[in-house]
């Protein structure tokens, strides 16, 4: 490339390069906003809502047979049956059979009853399809939005994230609008026992694996982290004792003015486009929902300074959202003499020469490799917080995890577990990938909320 516009592509790329004072001071600032949000008299005005789960250290062994879990959160709608037993080791589950519903967008951004009716209809297939319809089932749901609950099974939706927008549903109970939906068909009854975060349900299906998993984090659509706090630091729920987990809701961070000196111009285009503005700025820098975007942004800034694409935009590549988040993966997968990156950039209506596929990946790098460093000051916020108030020397952790950005994209994860381990000593930290985790965990805390409910009564 030649030494003036490397230099110039160079410059354009800087700005998303952060150092370790900087994800110092995010790391700090993260943290602060999660003790005022733990607190009884700071949470209102805390952008990261610390919202207890009802999900508590101590479960009193589970109930064993057939449970339905729902995974709404992503693009797409699941429906599928776990079935939980016992073995001599303890638990044991085995899923079977899920079934992927995409969600029409008039779902997404209509009303929540139409949005609740579908997914009804999709529970009503499955059953249909599994010959299941006369069996009431316990279900456990895996809704990843923030809920403020009251219990496990009750919680109210606080507002809406990652492209959702149905109305009548903020502010209300979310177990009572899918109750409602599926009263409303009346072709088959269920037991909703619990309602749960996706970072839950990935930190519980890991959790039997390893007793030592007690933080979850979702690196995807959207990106989010729970972990297991002192009940004596909750102050939004009575008692003292144990633990209960705590879904972050991290995605928030940077809402109140924290992120103000790391959000780019490309940050604040994606903001304004979005159907939340002004919501989930940390989120936005670092979830699969907006990097493709943030990538495309950054495209058309090297267009219009004349060092790309002979500075020439196709209408595809002037399109919002056409720059999928998968093509930074694609393109940072490319070992391909960039065969795969022109294919890619060929779909957007661009003919590139090698010099513009090798800008094309810097700039794919620049995004996600802050996107993986940003989240590493979140991580390392939660496992230095849990150091802290557990005032433990050495901190050994396990953290379990999900999410297309985390699995999927080639080197997010490797730069992601450096920064994390950089940032917290005084902790060992294993990571572990959870597989189907929304499904089995809810299916698991589903069986512990049954077992309970049993026993007192209910
Ligand atoms: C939601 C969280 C969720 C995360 C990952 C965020 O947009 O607010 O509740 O855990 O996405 O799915």
């Amino acid at each position: 490339m030649e030494q003036s516009v490397q230099h110039e592509v160079d410059q354009i790329l800087s700005e998303f390069r952060l150092q370790e004072e900087d994800l110092h001071v995010l790391m700090c600032r993260m943290q602060s906003e999660m003790e005022r949000g733990l607190r009884l008299e700071t949470n209102e005005e805390a952008s990261v809502k610390m919202l207890p789960t009802y999900v508590r250290s101590t479960p009193d062994g589970s109930e064993v047979g057939d449970f339905l879990a729902l995974d709404l959160g992503g693009t797409n709608f699941r429906v599928m049956l776990v079935k939980v037993g016992e073995d001599v080791e303890g638990q044991w589950r085995v899923e079977t059979k899920h079934k992927m519903y995409s969600i029409p967008e008039d779902a997404m951004t209509g009303t929540a009853k139409m949005l609740f009716d579908y997914i009804a209809e999709c529970i009503s297939d499955y059953l249909d399809q599994q010959n299941m319809k006369h069996k009431k089932l316990p279900l456990g749901f895996t809704f990843s939005f923030p809920v403020r609950h009251e219990d496990i099974d009750k919680g109210i939706l606080l507002n809406w994230t990652k492209g959702f927008k149905a109305s009548g549903a903020e502010g209300n109970n979310v177990v009572g609008l899918l109750r409602d939906a599926i009263k409303r068909r009346g072709d088959f009854e269920m037991d909703v026992v619990a309602m749960v975060n996706d970072t839950v349900a990935t930190m519980i299906s890991c959790y039997y694996e390893d007793h030592q998993c007690e933080v979850g984090l979702i690196v995807g659509t959207g990106c989010n982290a729970c972990y297991m706090e002192e009940m004596r630091n909750v102050e939004l729920v009575e008692g003292e004792d144990g633990r209960m987990c705590v879904n972050t809701e991290w995605g928030a961070f940077g809402d109140r003015g924290e992120l103000e000196d790391f959000r780019l111009e490309y940050d604040r285009v994606v903001d304004e486009a979005s159907v939340n503005p002004g919501q989930q700025l940390y989120e936005k820098m670092i979830g699969g929902k907006y990097m493709g975007e943030l990538v495309r942004l950054v495209l058309l800034k090297m267009v219009n300074e004349n060092l790309l694409f002979g500075g020439e935009a196709s209408d595809k590549l002037k399109t919002r959202g056409a720059f999928e988040t998968q093509f930074v993966s694609q393109i940072e997968g490319d070992s391909s003499d960039f065969k795969q990156t022109s294919n890619i950039l060929h779909t957007l209506d661009v003919q590139p020469t090698p010099r513009d596929c090798h800008c094309v990946r810097l700039a794919c790098e620049s995004v996600s490799t802050r996107a993986a460093v940003m989240c590493s000051s979140g991580l390392a916020g939660v496992v230095n917080l849990m150091r802290q108030n557990r005032g433990e020397e050495l901190l050994r952790i396990t953290v379990g995890v999900d999410g297309s950005v985390y699995k999927l994209h080639p080197s997010f994860k490797a730069k992601f577990h450096a920064m994390v381990h950089t940032l917290t000593p005084g902790c060992e930290i294993i990571f572990i990938q959870s597989e189907e985790g929304s499904g089995r965990g809810a299916a698991l805390v589903s069986a512990v909320a049954y077992k309970m409910a049993a026993l007192i009564g209910h």
